[in-house]
């Protein structure tokens, strides 16, 4: 271990309270947010939690889950449509799956849009409308991971939880500079966290980290001249923020291939079903595809069509995955009526917004047929 790990684990033993280096962080940290904090539709800002109001856990614990993997600016009209339609976790417990499922389409990762209906259910069910206000508690609930529990903890409930993302693993690989790589470094980054945490406004603190990631210490140029946390960043002294957060080696995301195929009948509906229930993209709806999976190539030759028609090649679409990319050649037929296959429906062009396509499936589609999906996007 080099010198600078030694520094850190040292400084990772603080208690909170003490006269460290983190009270410091505190202070300087919330004065700024104070100042500079993001206005975001779920969130209390800071003049309104200093008068004891805390935020709405619903909206918190929503807010949250759309946006693991998703950024702030994709998240808001999904967010206000949600909540617009769906005010409180009773409402959503009551919602159709296919109407959540359809108004999250869009959102990518969709196992958290079944997720969200299941926890809302269970909430509503077994906890009578409140959610449990601890991060043990919460962690039980489905969709609510480590990170997730953390947030709506400090957030919603005022418990002093270290909670962190991306943007906070950044800020504090670089103010300790912590030389050990991501993802390693998480669990230093939240015991370095944990003793600066203030008692009084953990939520603003976890929201002040964040807001400080993704406006100041950000992954590229950051604007250290700007950072309250400039006089006692490690890596700033150092000279070169931008090394931090260390990565480990990536192992390269697999390329699987696979084939799509766009039936269209004369009035131009066009044949779609639903994808079983679990695995990726789970219960949403595909046109025909051929068999590939995160593991495995599918055929990608018009042979695999379910259905016997004249093909033809309308090109190729290439969709990133979490682990593995894909890349879907598309192939389009005009068909006569028929009775769908059981498992599939012919959707017409008016409807085609309204079905929770995933949007490999909607590249899919506009390569066989442009501008079909054109979709109406929540407002916001
Ligand atoms: N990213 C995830 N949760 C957030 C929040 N509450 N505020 C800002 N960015 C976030």
């Amino acid at each position: 271990m080099d010198q600078t790990n030694v520094r850190n684990e040292t400084m990772i033993a603080a208690k909170p309270g003490e006269s460290t280096p983190g009270n410091d962080f505190a202070r300087r940290l919330l004065s700024w947010y104070d100042e500079h904090h993001r206005k975001l539709p779920w969130r209390v800002g800071p003049r309104d939690t200093s008068s004891g109001m805390r935020a709405d856990p619903y909206r918190v614990w929503l807010s949250e889950i759309m946006l693991q993997q998703t950024t702030v600016e994709a998240v808001k009209p999904y967010f206000r449509a949600f909540v617009d339609r769906w005010p409180d976790i009773t409402a959503l417990a009551n919602a159709a799956e296919e109407d959540v499922m359809k108004a999250w389409a869009g959102l990518g990762y969709y196992s958290r849009a079944r997720n969200l209906k299941n926890c809302a259910d269970l909430v509503t069910t077994v906890y009578g409308g409140r959610f449990p206000n601890s991060e043990e508690g919460l962690r039980t609930l489905p969709g609510i991971g480590d990170y997730t529990a953390a947030a709506i903890a400090a957030i919603a409930f005022g418990r002093p939880a270290a909670v962190v993302d991306g943007n906070v693993e950044r800020v504090m690989t670089r103010f300790r500079a912590i030389e050990i790589p991501l993802p390693e470094a998480k669990r230093i980054v939240r015991e370095a966290l944990r003793p600066l945490v203030p008692a009084d406004r953990p939520g603003d603190f976890a929201q002040a980290t964040m807001d400080l990631g993704a406006t100041i210490c950000t992954p590229r140029r950051p604007s250290c001249f700007l950072c309250p946390l400039r006089p006692e960043c490690s890596a700033l002294e150092a000279g070169d923020p931008e090394r931090f957060p260390l990565r480990a080696a990536k192992a390269g995301r697999p390329l699987r291939r696979g084939a799509a195929f766009v039936a269209m009948r004369p009035d131009g509906a066009i044949l779609l079903r639903r994808r079983p229930d679990k695995g990726l993209l789970g219960g949403m709806s595909e046109v025909p595809t051929s068999g590939w999976s995160a593991r495995v190539d599918g055929d990608a030759t018009p042979q695999a069509a379910p259905l016997a028609a004249d093909w033809i090649a309308a090109g190729k679409v290439l969709h990133v995955f979490t682990h593995f990319e894909l890349e879907l050649s598309v192939y389009r037929a005009a068909v006569p009526d028929f009775a769908p296959p059981p498992g599939h429906r012919w959707a017409r062009p008016d409807d085609i917004h309204d079905e929770a396509l995933p949007t490999v499936m909607k590249k899919a589609i506009e390569a066989a047929i442009p501008g079909v999906t054109r979709q109406r996007r929540p407002q916001g």
